[in-house]
């Protein structure tokens, strides 16, 4: 089939090229000429794992490439994906210009029947609204908008685009929903779950999603508050809780909670259409898990603070992370950088070392070229963005080059025994059993 993908950022890149290893000819069209560039030479203009090895094919083999012009989409298209971003706006509601100009300029191009299938995450009820303006843009066209939500993780979007945990088709219109199970009949033919919905409950299920593990994170959070002021451990609390197959382990790792280009602004999204709806018990739950959230990274910054003997001024203070999370260069809204930031803004000279993410427009705050450089004479150091490269130190090679080997890690996952071994004093929030273990 041919398929255009309309916005090639962290989302349509990897659909991109999953659409083209999935045996279509696919188009990705972008504003952006120097990505549009980069992404043709079969370059990623991001670091994902995966995702350059599959552009290389793809663009090699003359199946895949990129342009910014809308022209050579319009009719040639049978479905146009729109993977454009819906970042946060002042209100905290979703901006959707990305996707109105999207439709703006496709839509007076289209002359023949296609299928538009939203996959940008979009407040619920924008899907019909985008059908009327379609409607009008391409009056007698036949083009209809099909709700598609994608549910890749940054670090692992080429393998949840090609194995996805569930395909869900938002959409009243039977062809649409034969032509979109033809796009994704790969998928389908390993057994993928297909979901075939109406739209409201298409776009509802990506951000219930993406509200649940929001929660999950917060609850585990909350209960880590709960082990620091008990004394318990909660690593062993989600690891037992964890065994019960209605709970599940994933998503309950305590620290500094979540951040990155999704979570916080699609439950600032829901919550604001929540409002907007007069459903008011869930903007307050999604309240509660914003503050817990918020909270975390609070606590963190407090703790070096008050390591430092309630004054951070002119002290040294080394940051072991930068990206939202691990097997990523992104950092937008992280945890790490946030408390980073509010540790500079306290007084202290931060130093921040991350394997990919850059950290040179973040002010006040300093780039260490190696791991080394970001130890050599910190007051103390923060654990912040758990890269498995950071558990692989030796804790006795760094315990030397510091002023105080004091190690805060807000992430909960180095070996707390190995550093204190070698001489570290380790602090763990919500891991804090007084007792002795049997
Ligand atoms: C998230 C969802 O997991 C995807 O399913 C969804 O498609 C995507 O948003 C999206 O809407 O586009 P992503 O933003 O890549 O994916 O990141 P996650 O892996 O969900 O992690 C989010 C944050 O939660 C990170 O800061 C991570 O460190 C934190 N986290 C995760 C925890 O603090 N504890 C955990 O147990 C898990």
């Amino acid at each position: 089939m041919r398929v255009a993908v309309i916005g090639t950022n962290y989302l349509g890149a990897a659909h991109a090229a999953g659409m083209a290893e999935f045996g279509h000819e696919v188009i990705g069209v972008d504003v952006d000429p120097t990505r549009v560039a980069t992404l043709n030479a079969g370059r990623s203009t991001i670091f994902e794992e995966g995702l350059e090895p599959l552009l290389e094919r793809h663009t090699s083999s003359g199946r895949l490439r990129f342009t910014t012009d809308y022209t050579e989409i319009a009719d040639w298209a049978e479905v146009h994906f729109v993977c454009v971003g819906t970042p946060q706006s002042d209100t905290g509601a979703a901006d959707l210009s990305q996707v109105r100009a999207a439709v703006e300029t496709l839509g007076p191009l289209l002359t023949r029947p296609t299928v538009i299938a939203g996959k940008s995450t979009v407040p619920v009820g924008t899907a019909p609204q985008l059908q009327a303006r379609f409607d009008e843009l391409a009056p007698g066209a036949g083009v209809e908008v099909v709700w598609n939500p994608e549910f890749l993780r940054e670090s692992h979007a080429v393998a949840d685009t090609l194995r996805p945990d569930r395909i869900v088709i938002g959409t009243r219109s039977p062809d649409a929903l034969a032509t979109m199970r033809a796009v994704y009949a790969m998928p389908i033919s390993e057994n993928v779950p297909f979901v075939a919905c109406d739209l409201a409950t298409a776009e509802l299920i990506k951000v219930a999603a993406n509200a649940f593990l929001a929660t999950k994170i917060s609850f585990i959070n909350a209960m880590a508050q709960m082990c620091q002021a008990a004394g318990g451990d909660v690593t062993l609390l989600a690891d037992a809780i964890g065994y019960d197959k209605r709970i599940g382990r994933e998503f309950l790792n305590a620290g500094l909670g979540f951040g990155g280009g999704c979570l916080p602004k699609d439950i600032a999204a829901l919550s604001a259409r929540a409002n907007e709806l007069g459903v008011t018990v869930l903007s307050e739950l999604i309240g509660a898990v914003q503050d817990i959230n918020a909270d975390q990274r609070r606590e963190i910054a407090d703790l070096a603070i008050e390591a430092l003997g309630g004054d951070a001024t002119g002290r040294r203070v080394g940051v072991l992370g930068a990206a939202f999370k691990p097997g990523t260069d992104d950092t937008r809204n992280s945890p790490a950088l946030t408390v980073a930031t509010m540790l500079a803004d306290a007084g202290a000279s931060v130093r921040v070392f991350d394997p990919q993410a850059s950290v040179v427009e973040v002010p006040g705050v300093e780039a260490a070229a190696t791991v080394e450089e970001c130890f050599d004479n910190s007051d103390v150091m923060l654990h912040l963005t758990e890269w498995p490269l950071f558990r692989q130190l030796d804790p006795a090679a760094f315990v030397t080059r510091v002023a105080n080997p004091l190690l805060i890690d807000g992430r909960l996952k180095l070996d707390a025994d190995l550093w204190r071994a070698a001489g570290w004093t380790v602090v763990q929030p919500g891991r804090a059993v007084r007792d002795e273990r049997p």
